[in-house]
This record gives C-alpha cells, structure tokens and sequence, in this order.
C-alpha cells in the first residue's frame, strides 16, 4: 500500500509573527503543491490565525505543536483543540521537549490525542527513547509503552487518521543530534506497525503513517524517506531554513516518484 508521503516542519520557539509570515511566502513562491505529498507546518501557537489567512491551502496544511485537552474552562494560559478547529489540520502530541521540559505524562499524552480526534485535528504523535533506555535496551519497552497508552482511547476507525512520529531522542538536533542508523530505525517502525496490529488489526497496521524526525537534513533526507516503512518525517531545525526546507520538500516529491 503506498500511503501519502508527510513532511512535517515544526518550527519549534522560533519566529515572530512577522518572520513565520515572512518563511510562510518564500516556502509558497518555491514550493509546488504535489497530489503524493502532503507539506505540514507547525509555526507557534501565536503565528497560526495569521498563517491560517496566508496560506496556499492547496500546498500547505497547518499544524499546532501542543494543545490543551479540555475543550473551554479556568485553564489559564492553554489553548484548547476546540479553538484549534478549523485552523489547523494536524497537531504534533507528545513531543520530546513536552515530555522532557514540561512533564507531560503519558496520561497527558492519551487525553490530547483523544481531544485532538474529538475536534477533527490529526494527532502526529511523537514516540522515542532517551539515549539512557537506547544503552539500557529499553527502546521497544519505551516505544510500546507510549504507543499503546497514547491510542488506548481511539476506536480503530479513528486510528486511520493517527500519524505517529518515531524521534528518537537522542537523535534529535537539541538534544546533541547523533546519526540514527536505518537499521535502528526499521525494527522501531516495524514494532510500532506491530502493535498497531496487535491492537487494531491488520488494516490499521498498513494504514497508519509512520514518520521519522531526528536532525533530518536535505542530504540525508532521502536516505530517511527510502527506510521501508517510513512514510516522511518530521523537521525541526532545518524547517526554519527556507532553502533547507525547499530541498527537503523536493527530495520527498523525487522519493516518492522514484519508488511509484
Ligand atoms: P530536529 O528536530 O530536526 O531539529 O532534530 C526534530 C524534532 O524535534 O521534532
């Protein structure tokens, strides 16, 4: 089954308002909308109502980096995926430095992808291990951990909207970014599809999108994309680069033709 290939650009804390307007018209002036690829920004919470006005919707889908899972109430400083609706297509849960710097529990985590399916947003939810659970051999522990609780809440029909992203931690820029090897990568995504079966069945297993994110480059990324299983990635650092992302994004339309 060939799944639509996803480059998704999390733009992370970084930007005003002006300079993701200004990224968001030079990623519209070179970047052509292609049927096979799917290209998801993810500006900060603030940028999004602007962006959500400029953008080429024919090109580019929003995504937010984090929601609140209740959906209106005395949450002070949140922002709800009920408010998101209709802005954004897609939202990024469970990313490491949720995880890590703002301790969201796994509980947080099955709650926002709830919430994230409750308000026809597309959960991209992020999976992966510290470089600690890698030396202990704790990945596929970790990993099942996550996806199950994560998804515990979804009917395997709304699964098929589920994207999930497998970034191991220590690969990713911030966190010192060291080169995963398609090996580490292919028996994580293969486990993920396998709990996914487990689960849900065989359909959702070859359904779902499986992403790869960890310091993804326009010279490596078609390395990543060609990894079977892999349906795309998900870029930080480089996404805030418009040349870089322009690449990244026409490596993923080469991929993609390449293998059809
Ligand atoms: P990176 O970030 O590409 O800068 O490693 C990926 C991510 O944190 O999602």
């Amino acid at each position: 089954m060939l799944r639509r290939t996803l480059v998704v650009g999390n733009w992370k804390m970084n930007l005003t308002t002006q300079q993701s307007s200004l990224l968001l018209r030079r990623l519209q002036q070179n970047i052509q909308g292609h049927r096979a690829v799917e290209v998801v920004l993810a500006p900060s919470m603030l940028a999004l109502q602007p962006l959500s006005v400029e953008i080429d919707r024919r090109k580019f889908k929003l995504a937010a980096q984090n929601a609140y899972f209740k959906d209106e109430g005395g949450f002070t400083g949140e922002v709800s995926f009920a408010m998101l609706r209709g802005i954004v297509s897609y939202a990024i849960i469970g990313h490491s430095a949720r995880r890590l710097y703002f301790g969201e529990t796994l509980d947080d985590v099955t709650q926002k992808v709830e919430a994230a399916v409750r308000n026809d947003i597309t959960p991209i939810l992020c999976v992966g291990e510290t470089k600690r659970e890698r030396d202990a051999r704790e990945t596929k522990r970790v990993i099942c951990d996550q996806v199950v609780s994560a998804l515990a809440n979804l009917t395997s029909a709304e699964i098929d909207s589920v994207v999930i992203a497998y970034e191991p931690i220590w690969a990713i820029s911030a966190y010192g970014g060291a080169v995963a090897k398609p090996s580490d990568v292919t028996t994580v995504v293969e486990y993920i599809r396998l709990q996914i079966r487990e689960l849900y069945g065989k359909l959702a297993a070859e359904r779902v999108r499986v992403l790869y994110g960890g310091s993804v480059d326009a010279h490596d990324v078609k390395g990543f994309l060609s990894i079977k299983g892999i349906d795309g990635v998900l870029v930080g650092a480089a996404s805030i680069s418009a040349n870089k992302f322009v690449n990244i994004v026409s490596a993923a339309y080469q991929t993609h033709t390449e293998v059809q």
